[in-house]
């Protein structure tokens, strides 16, 4: 696998077998990092981080993956660039193409991600946009790795909620691409787009996965090896939509009767956090008072089980993200 240069945009940029080599390269570096062997390929180089949005994992994961391999990286946050304000995407990618040898972007638009990547003439990282979140899709698919033991193409991979946004849809192309059973279990509202599905299908046509698109939670889950979600309201989304999308999303809740459908005891718990699954957040708090629930895409009892690998997940995040970079700077 030689993917010197390029650019990380999407999912569908990559072959299934790019796909599989980057998860199998974060497997060896996070083997070599707990074995406290770790050569330092990123010597030298300088990364940029554009935060057109709040981060935990993905800006903590880019730092200390960076540090770990020797390079150095610039914290942009929407106040302390003139990105987007005063200086177009374009001119603002010649100019960061100059200084450094990669750029992380986090931002609303796919188009920005792609625009930097046109521009600047160095490897682009996306580090999420409204239309996919590839970095997290890597984390995920070495959490399940890992976690079930099982091929890719013998996992049964469900995910409830939102499927319109950028996880549902990564994790729809990302599953097909690693030839899995992949359901997303949605309202017909809330289920993803024609060109997400159509990408989806193209990728199952190679690689085996089987695709399925339900509002049925019962069908939906029967025989899971892995119960996904994400937040009811995603980043961007006005608080206003909180009353409605909780009604619309209450019956795709995962909670322990999901977690039992799958008749499968050994099923995991994913989610790429923040998770609402209990009062401990000012936004939990609030949505509470509004609506009475306590929990909302996952309840406390789930988020807190044996069953659940959440943290594994974000852990993944750095390994991850470590490999996407050295594969596409070294
Ligand atoms: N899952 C995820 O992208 O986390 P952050 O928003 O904290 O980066």
């Amino acid at each position: 696998m030689d993917l010197r240069g390029r650019s990380f945009l999407k999912e569908s940029d990559f072959t299934p077998a790019e796909w599989l080599g980057l998860i199998d390269l974060a497997a060896q570096l996070k083997a070599e990092t707990a074995a406290g062997q770790e050569p330092q390929r990123l010597t030298g180089k300088s990364i940029a981080l554009i935060f057109e949005k709040t981060s935990t994992r993905t800006r903590c994961a880019f730092e200390v993956a960076a540090f770990q391999q020797g390079a150095h990286t610039t914290y942009l946050d929407p106040s302390s660039s003139q990105i987007g304000h005063k200086e177009s995407v374009a001119d603002t990618a010649r100019v960061l193409g100059r200084f450094y040898d990669g750029i992380e972007f986090r931002g609303d638009l796919q188009t920005h991600v792609e625009e930097l990547a046109e521009h600047s003439g160095v490897p682009v990282f996306n580090g999420l946009t409204d239309s996919w979140h590839p970095t997290q899709m890597l984390a995920d698919a070495l959490t399940i790795r890992e976690h079930t033991g099982k091929p890719f193409n013998q996992v049964v991979h469900a995910y409830l909620g939102d499927g319109r946004f950028n996880t549902g849809r990564s994790l729809l192309v990302s599953s097909a691409m690693l030839g899995m059973d992949v359901r997303i279990v949605a309202p017909p509202a809330y289920q993803p787009d024609a060109e997400a599905v159509q990408i989806a299908q193209s990728f199952a046509a190679q690689t085996g996965a089987r695709i399925t698109i339900t509002d049925d939670v019962e069908a939906g889950v029967a025989g899971a090896d892995v119960i996904s979600t994400d937040v009811w309201v995603s980043m961007g989304e006005p608080k206003s939509v909180w009353n409605s999308r909780v009604e619309d999303l209450r019956d795709y809740q995962v909670n322990t009767r999901v977690m039992e459908l799958t008749g499968n005891p050994d099923a995991i718990f994913m989610h790429c956090l923040p998770a609402f699954h209990d009062l401990e957040t000012a936004v939990g708090r609030q949505v509470f008072e509004a609506t009475g629930m306590h929990a909302l895409e996952v309840t406390d009892e789930v988020f807190s089980s044996r069953q659940s690998v959440v943290f594994d997940q974000a852990e993944n995040r750095m390994h991850t993200i470590k490999a996407v970079m050295v594969a596409m700077l070294t």
